[in-house]
């Protein structure tokens, strides 16, 4: 059997939805950062393995595209990875002039993994310090609402990243629910009223727990 408290050291497992997302503040591309001072809007906090590398450069060319999309949702986004400020300057350099997309995001610092590990954003290996694709979906009162986790080799869908976002801004007020491939327009589920006498007041319907709102 697996020990339980190694389960915890992996990737993505250091923090659980509806935690407190821990506070820090690191020197980045767009100057000294404090998370804490996100509250009060919508943030995206997410680790990529090194600079220079193929998966995460498509990623940050797909993010800063669609850096629009997340501003007019009244989201961040914030980057990190263990590499140096300076190497994170001259990546951004590379992708403006090769891609003609400039990422005015912030980009972390993470040289001592202090942030990467407090959010479990390293891998279980400590031979590898990079941190593994980890999203954190971080709502305006500073609480982790969803998190992703993706190995190194396969990079994020910024479409989904922008459905998951719209999907937790459409339930947040309640009690509804985003069912399966919920894109923003669609309808969303009703909470079931969990009492028996519902249950059985719903004649001839065994999905009286399936009911779109409205
Ligand atoms: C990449 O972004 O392409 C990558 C980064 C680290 C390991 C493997 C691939």
């Amino acid at each position: 059997m697996t020990d339980p408290s190694a389960r915890r050291d992996a990737p993505c497992a250091g923090l659980r939805i509806g935690d407190a997302a821990p506070d820090f503040s690191a020197r980045s591309t767009a100057g000294e950062v404090r998370l804490s001072d996100y509250r009060g809007r919508w943030l995206i906090l997410f680790s990529h393995p090194a600079d220079f590398t193929p998966v995460c450069t498509t990623e940050f060319v797909a993010l800063a595209g669609s850096a629009d999309e997340f501003e007019k949702r009244g989201c961040a986004l914030m980057a990190l990875s263990v590499d140096s400020l300076f190497s994170h300057f001259a990546w951004l350099r590379l992708i403006r002039d090769r891609y003609d997309v400039e990422v005015r995001f912030p980009i972390l610092e993470d040289p001592t993994l202090v942030i990467g590990r407090a959010y479990g954003m390293v891998a279980p290996n400590d031979n590898d310090s990079a941190t593994v694709r980890t999203t954190f979906f971080i709502d305006p009162g500073g609480i982790i609402r969803a998190m992703t986790c993706y190995p190194a080799n396969v990079g994020r869908s910024t479409p989904e990243m922008l459905r998951t976002l719209d999907a937790l801004q459409a339930v947040d007020d309640g009690p509804v629910l985003a069912p399966a491939n919920w894109t923003r327009g669609d309808a969303l589920l009703a909470q079931p009223d969990a009492s028996l006498d519902t249950v059985y007041a719903a004649k001839g319907q065994t999905d009286w727990f399936l009911k779109e709102t409205g």
